[in-house]
């Protein structure tokens, strides 16, 4: 049993090796060209195109579209689709979440357990004119004590870059000159070459006064496109943290005993944050109750081993802070199968 198992891992890397260096591999290339030229307004249509460029016209191979907004985090937008010539990726009606930049990455094989496309196109770039959009819609409420200094931030993306306008619980705008001694507005802007442009304006209430402060605060972002947009953020007193946010699988870190697995912080609710608290069941099931682990603040990943193969789970993450606990962040995977006249030993 133990050399059977070697023999498969051994074959496994060859095979990798062997992919990674395109041994045997065709030589060919994807590239992606866009519908229109020049610039794109809100609501418009656009489409794709990629096109596999090959020696051999009969080149088929397993394509998926990617995009990204700033370069940071990429999105996969559609499954790997089994295509020839050439694939398109229309938008209708584009938003400025579209913004950004496209590409398709392609291979010549793909399985349900095994996609990693090498073979990639350059990114094209979608410039795009559009209305505001707020970078940070979750935030509807800050935590700060009578006291404390709060800080309110409204987040804004578009094309043309927009001006922000803070109002506060009586409805009157807020300016630097409002009470200079406490309120104070900072605003930072810059420009992505195809994001747009992006405006993070503080309102910093230093020191917080719950009986005149407290209340629903608006941003108000315009632009010459359309007319403005609102975001409303509460401030309060402190409370229990948000789930944490981005709780994913890392680096397609699974297999068929494996799930590792990563997350990000939520917002705190106005206080430090304790730790974090995991678990795992299997679906349907239950969360056993003596399971959870703690993880510390820096700690916020881990990897459940010794899983069923083929198996559909789900794994949980909370937060603590000295006021109470968070809801969970929940991810289902899927183990992958075992592979064939693999034996589970
Ligand atoms: C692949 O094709 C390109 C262009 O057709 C050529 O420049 C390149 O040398 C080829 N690479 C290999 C490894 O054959
Ligand atoms: C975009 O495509 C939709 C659906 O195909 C169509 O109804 C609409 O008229 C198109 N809009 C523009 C601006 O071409
Ligand atoms: C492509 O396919 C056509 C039709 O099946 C065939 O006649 C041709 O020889 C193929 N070309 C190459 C380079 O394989
Ligand atoms: C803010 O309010 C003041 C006084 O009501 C007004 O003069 C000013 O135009 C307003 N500013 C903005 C940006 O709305
Ligand atoms: C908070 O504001 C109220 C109303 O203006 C005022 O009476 C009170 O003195 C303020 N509290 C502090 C600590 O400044
Ligand atoms: C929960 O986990 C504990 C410790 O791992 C174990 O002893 C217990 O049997 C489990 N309970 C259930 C219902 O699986």
């Amino acid at each position: 049993m133990e050399f059977v198992k070697y023999a498969v891992i051994l074959l496994g890397l060859l095979a990798r090796i062997c992919s990674c260096t395109q041994l045997g591999a065709q030589n060919w290339t994807l590239t992606v060209t866009r519908s229109s030229w020049g610039t794109v307004f809100e609501g418009s249509n656009v489409t794709f195109t990629c096109t596999i460029g090959s020696d051999n016209p009969n080149l088929s191979v397993w394509i998926e579209w990617r995009h990204t907004l700033f370069g940071d985090e990429i999105i996969t937008l559609s499954e790997p689709t089994y295509v020839t010539g050439s694939h398109t990726l229309t938008l209708t009606g584009v938003s400025g979440n579209q913004a950004g930049y496209y590409r398709c990455v392609g291979s010549t094989s793909w399985s349900p357990a095994y996609w990693n496309p090498t073979t990639m196109s350059g990114w094209s770039s979608l410039p795009l004119r559009y209305r505001p959009v707020y970078m940070n819609k979750d935030r509807t409420w800050i935590g700060a004590n009578d006291n404390y200094k709060a800080t309110l931030e409204c987040f804004v993306r578009s094309d043309p870059q927009a001006t922000v306008t803070w109002y506060g619980p009586n409805g009157a705008n807020i300016t630097e000159d409002t009470d200079p001694d406490r309120v104070s507005i900072e605003e930072d802007s810059y420009q992505n070459p195809y994001a747009g442009y992006i405006v993070d304006s503080l309102l910093i209430i230093d020191p917080v006064n719950s009986s005149t402060d407290y209340g629903m605060y608006r941003c108000r972002a315009a632009n010459a496109i359309g007319t403005f947009v609102d975001h409303d953020i509460e401030l309060k007193e402190t409370g229990p943290p948000e789930a944490p946010k981005n709780l994913a699988i890392s680096n397609n870190y699974v297999t068929k005993d494996t799930i590792g697995f990563n997350w990000e912080p939520g917002y705190d609710g106005g206080e430090k944050l304790e730790s974090y608290y995991m678990n795992i069941r299997e679906i349907p099931g239950d969360f056993n109750a003596s399971n959870w682990i703690q993880r510390s603040l820096q700690e916020r990943y881990w990897a459940y081993t010794d899983l069923q193969p083929d198996t559909l789970y789900q794994i949980a993450v909370y937060a603590r802070n000295k006021l109470g606990t968070s809801p969970y962040s929940t991810l289902d995977v899927r183990t992958a199968p075992l592979e064939p006249g693999q034996l589970d030993s």
